[in-house]
């Protein structure tokens, strides 16, 4: 399965879902891959605080040919990612095409892959969708984040993918309704996860969530996500090193 992450509006929590969602279908078992589409700003790296300059994908569209191996970074997670550095600006189609060409053959190595894409519909956005089977939106609950989420929903859909839901990032009390949102996006809701102070702390460790703060109410909703995508029932993990009686309190309930 190769799903793109995508949303419109930026900033609204793609590269965290796309990295949590990697580590929990990583934890059960999946061989899973994150791509960082987002080309020319890209995320997936700097969250762990690496900023790469080789084994990139720019350095394998330089050089025209590469081992797909080089370009392989694994994270302490379990999942694989692929980045590539901040040299690259105002890709055209042909590179866009180009990097695609490079990639697709990694992607049938893998269970999972998961394509972090840009905002906004431009070209970027058109390759990262085409180069997926289904497209995953993710909004915040404010209508500029709904109102472009619903557009970036029409345009997987003009591009004959499916689109098997949203996700409701940054919800908090007294904002947007998920009834509401779900409306507005035409779209049920895979997952509503709750703006959470420590989704900042884990970024600062440079953790994925789901592994600094697996109890968090933020991780509660991406496993829920994980959950409504696999349609298995999937066993929270307690932070190793957690206290004894995290470890006594899953031992009793799981
Ligand atoms: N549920 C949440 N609670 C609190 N902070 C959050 C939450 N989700 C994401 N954030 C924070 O919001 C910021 C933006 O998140 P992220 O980088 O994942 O967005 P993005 O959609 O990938 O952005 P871009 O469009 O630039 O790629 C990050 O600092 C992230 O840690
Ligand atoms: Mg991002």
């Amino acid at each position: 399965m190769i799903l793109s992450v995508v949303s419109g509006k930026g900033g609204v929590g793609k590269t965290f879902t796309s990295i949590n969602l990697a580590t929990i279908l990583s934890d059960i078992g999946n061989k899973v891959l994150v791509v960082d589409t987002n080309f020319t700003s890209p995320t997936v790296a700097t969250h762990f605080g690496v900023t790469p300059d080789s084994h990139t994908i720019d350095e394998a569209l330089a050089k025209g040919t590469y081992n797909p191996m080089d370009l392989i970074w694994v994270h302490p997670a379990g999942f694989h990612f692929v980045t590539p550095s901040f040299n690259m600006v105002a890709l055209d189609d042909q590179a866009l095409n180009t990097i695609f060409e490079m990639l697709r053959p990694l992607f049938s190595n893998y269970d999972v892959v998961i394509l972090d894409g840009p905002a906004g519909v431009g070209r970027d956005v058109y390759y990262t969708i085409m180069n997926s089977d289904a497209a995953l939106i993710v909004a915040n609950p404010n209508y500029p984040s709904l109102f472009n989420a619903l557009k970036t929903h029409y345009f997987a859909k003009s591009l004959g993918k499916m689109v098997p839901g949203a996700v409701l990032n940054m919800y908090r009390k007294n904002s947007i309704s998920p009834e509401e949102a779900s409306n507005i996006l035409e779209l049920p809701l895979l997952a509503v996860i709750p703006e959470d102070p420590n989704v900042k702390d884990a970024l600062q460790h440079g953790q994925p969530l789901v592994k600094y703060k697996p109890e968090s109410p933020a991780a509660k909703g991406l496993y829920d996500l994980a959950e409504a995508l696999t349609g298995k029932k999937i066993r929270r993990k307690a932070r190793s090193g957690g206290s004894i009686w995290e470890k006594i309190k899953e031992f009793l309930f799981s």
